[in-house]
């Protein structure tokens, strides 16, 4: 395994145009917003952290759960394949290059993984290889989302997107469920991050596979 982006998306696509436009039209505006909202608050709600716990996020965007994480008191670090969020995420020091599919980390590196709205940018023979690096990486939890078969952001009317595969649509949440199982990782919670068009999920990772 040595590709870090899918074949068929080159990292470059990823600028200032993408997060401005289209489905992403308000993200440079909302995303640390959208991040506390959407992801950090529910996931600490759901974990309940009684002790110190470090976070990866992959495929990190501009950077939010990094600065949310951050502010609540968490070591946070992020992975990206975009060099405009690279060069200009205000969390940029706490990020490096490297995508989902070759995770630039050691085995069981940090204690939770994050990982949103990232596989509908992989070809359906990558999703499999995806979700064993996440579990790979991840110590205790994945916290994971994407648009899937049953998600109304499947829809390029509704939510248009050049970039997103059209193989997203091959993925059920059970194939998800039962592809982090194959990996070692139990469902713990469902759709508990605040996107109701999208289907998430919380893993406890137990016996790797
Ligand atoms: C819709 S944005 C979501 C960003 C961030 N996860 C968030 O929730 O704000 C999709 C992100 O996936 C990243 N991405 C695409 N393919 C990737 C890959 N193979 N590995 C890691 N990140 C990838 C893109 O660069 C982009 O920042």
């Amino acid at each position: 395994m040595s590709a870090q982006h899918s074949d068929f998306l080159q990292p470059s696509v990823f600028d200032k145009e993408y997060y401005s436009s289209d489905a992403y039209n308000d993200y440079l505006q909302a995303f640390r917003t959208q991040a506390r909202m959407v992801v950090i608050d529910p996931l600490l709600q759901a974990i309940q952290p009684t002790e110190p716990l470090t976070f990866l996020d992959v495929g990190c965007g501009m950077g939010g759960n990094i600065l949310e994480l951050h502010d609540a008191g968490y070591e946070a670090c992020g992975i990206e394949i975009s060099p405009y969020c690279l060069e200009y995420s205000p969390a940029k020091e706490w990020m490096k290059p490297g995508g989902v599919l070759n995770i630039p980390y050691d085995d069981n590196a940090f204690d939770v993984l994050i990982c949103r709205d990232v596989f509908p940018y992989l070809s359906a023979e990558e999703v499999p290889m995806g979700v064993r690096e996440l579990v790979r990486v991840a110590k205790r939890y994945v916290a994971f989302s994407t648009i899937d078969h049953d998600s109304p952001n499947v829809s390029q009317e509704f939510n248009p997107d050049p970039y997103r595969n059209a193989s997203v649509t091959a993925f059920t949440p059970d194939d998800y469920i039962a592809l982090f199982a194959a990996c070692g990782a139990d469902l713990f919670r469902r759709d508990f991050f605040v996107q109701p068009r999208d289907s998430s999920y919380l893993f406890t990772v137990s016996s790797k596979k």
